[in-house]
């Protein structure tokens, strides 16, 4: 296994998700990780992730100083290179103004093991305020940029090595095959991670936590994560699983009923599912406020859902479907980067039901749940479905909820879907729905004046939703959308498109 010390960079889960591409087995710790915690593991290779700090700040993060005596292979990348150099008696200081961006690298004649087969100059991404200015006793310079700055440096005696660029983000050429240079050339390391195993290791994981009589609940929320839990668990503990599928009546067309025909009666899971909607469009009916509107769906949500659960004897497990990045700790200097938990999470329900917890994937990054998804049969479109907030259409209804605009919208959304599944483009979006905006515009049609809604389309790319740029739709594609919701829809006579990306703006409206 790699480890990779986290100093903070917005790159360490992508570094992670590169490695665990190659098939090698990677863990994200803090940097601060205790020498005997990183010996114990046995790591075949430490990477030193980037971060936001100045390795000459007091208060900037330092890895154990034992980890340079371990005699196991480091690489240090961006503000990990710094470390590694500070530490081992270089210097390092601000050099103009850095560099951000793409940049040309060259190497030099003691280019080393990491750059083995490599073609050059190639382009790295580079950002970077500080430089390394002299390197410690038994380092040479492997590469340099066009400017002269220092991009790679290594004691191949030691096997340490660092990167000032970031092998690990798609704009840096041959990044994959740097690290792989790394991971077998430099760490030895066997590429054997694999779903198949995790499967097989995860369901005799569930068999053993659960023991031979204890049921499982779970909850449903039509979403890959959990659907990839629940067919887990069903796996290892069969029908003392109870899957509990909240309908609160703001899902998308047809996703309840889809979610029932493939878990129940494709997998036969034992299913329950609630038609809550009247309860929790009673409780919205008129509420405006995004944070409101959450939370009175949080509270439904889980007064439902535990009033499903109790009716189920003898629960003692709760499993959902935590994922990697929910559980690695951040040492964002920033404080810890934004994190919407879904409300599906049901949480504060396992303390007061005493329930403990069955998080099976919580191993995985997204698209490596998809994978294990694709192994257990589950269709392409559980697989593939967009993300879809918690509170559903209810934060996409902008101003009150009511029952007419719940239905206006989800129709508006599906006319959507279905046009780009057409356009065979629904794959090559990250998200995409259509929103309902409080505000009436004039139109006519035939001859008449309408006075009536305007529905905005969204649609972004992005990789975890941290990020997202807006998607340049076809011009004819956004065509045939608009028109189709303007004449079929009565209540809406104009369609815009969202052309902001994230930041600025956040993906939802609300
Ligand atoms: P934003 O709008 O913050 O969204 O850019 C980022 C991702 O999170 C989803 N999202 C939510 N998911 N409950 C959820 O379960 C929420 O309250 C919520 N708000 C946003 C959003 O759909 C996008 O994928």
């Amino acid at each position: 296994m790699i480890l990779v010390l986290d100093f903070g960079s917005q790159y360490t889960q992508l570094i992670a998700r590169r490695i665990r591409e190659e098939r090698v087995y990677c863990e994200i710790q803090p940097y601060s990780l205790p020498l005997e915690e990183i010996r114990r593991r046995r790591p075949d290779g430490i990477v030193l992730s980037g971060g936001p700090s100045s390795i000459y700040a007091e208060s900037g993060p330092r890895p154990d100083p034992g980890i340079f005596d371990l005699r196991i292979p480091l690489l240090g990348i961006c503000y990990g290179l710094q470390t590694l150099v500070h530490h081992l008696g270089g210097e390092v200081r601000r050099v103009g103004k850095g560099e951000y961006g793409r940049t040309q690298v060259r190497l030099t004649p003691d280019a080393g093991p990491l750059f083995s087969g490599l073609p050059e100059p190639f382009t790295a991404w580079m950002s970077h305020g500080d430089s390394v200015t002299r390197l410690p006793a038994g380092f040479a310079v492997e590469a340099v940029t066009a400017d002269g700055i220092l991009a790679a440096a290594g004691d191949p005696g030691r096997r340490f090595f660092g990167l000032q660029f970031h092998p690990e983000v798609e704009h840096t050429e041959h990044g994959r095959a740097l690290l792989r240079n790394f991971l077998f050339g430099v760490c030895g390391a066997r590429a054997d991670w694999d779903l198949g195993d995790f499967r097989r290791e995860a369901v005799r994981r569930i068999r053993e936590q659960i023991g031979s009589s204890a049921r499982v609940i779970c909850g449903l929320s039509g979403g890959v994560d959990s659907a990839v839990v629940a067919c887990l668990v069903h796996e290892a503990v069969g029908d003392r699983l109870t899957s509990i599928f909240v309908d609160h009546g703001l899902l998308r067309h047809d996703e309840a009923d889809e979610v029932m025909r493939i878990l129940r009666d494709g997998f036969g899971l034992r299913v329950r599912r609630v038609d809550a909607a009247d309860r929790f469009l009673d409780r919205l009916d008129g509420v405006e406020d995004p944070e409101r509107k959450r939370k009175i769906i949080g509270e439904e949500f889980i007064r439902v859902f535990e009033a499903e659960a109790q009716k189920i004897p003898g629960v003692r497990f709760l499993a959902q479907g935590t994922l990697y990045p929910d559980v690695i700790e951040s040492v964002s200097v920033a404080g810890p980067s934004a994190h919407i938990k879904s409300h599906h999470n049901v949480g504060g329900l396992p303390e007061r039901m005493d329930l403990e917890l069955v998080e099976p994937v919580k191993e995985l990054f997204k698209d490596e749940v998809r994978e294990l998804g694709r192994k257990l049969g589950l269709p392409d479109t559980v697989i593939g479905r967009h993300p879809f907030p918690g509170p559903g259409l209810a934060v996409r209804i902008l101003g009150p909820v009511t029952r007419e605009a719940v239905a206006l919208l989800r129709d508006a959304d599906r006319i959507y879907l279905e046009e780009l599944r057409a356009a065979s483009l629904y794959d090559a979006i990250w998200q995409a729905f259509a929103v309902l905006l409080p505000v009436k515009s004039v139109g006519v049609m035939g001859d008449e004046r309408t006075y009536a809604n305007v529905v905005a389309l969204r649609a972004v790319t992005s990789v975890d939703g941290m990020t997202a740029d807006w998607f340049p739709m076809p011009a004819d594609v956004l065509g045939r959308i608009a028109n189709r919701i303007v004449n079929t829809l009565p209540g809406v006579n104009r369609v815009v498109y969202d052309v902001t990306s994230k930041p600025p703006a956040t993906i939802e409206w609300e």
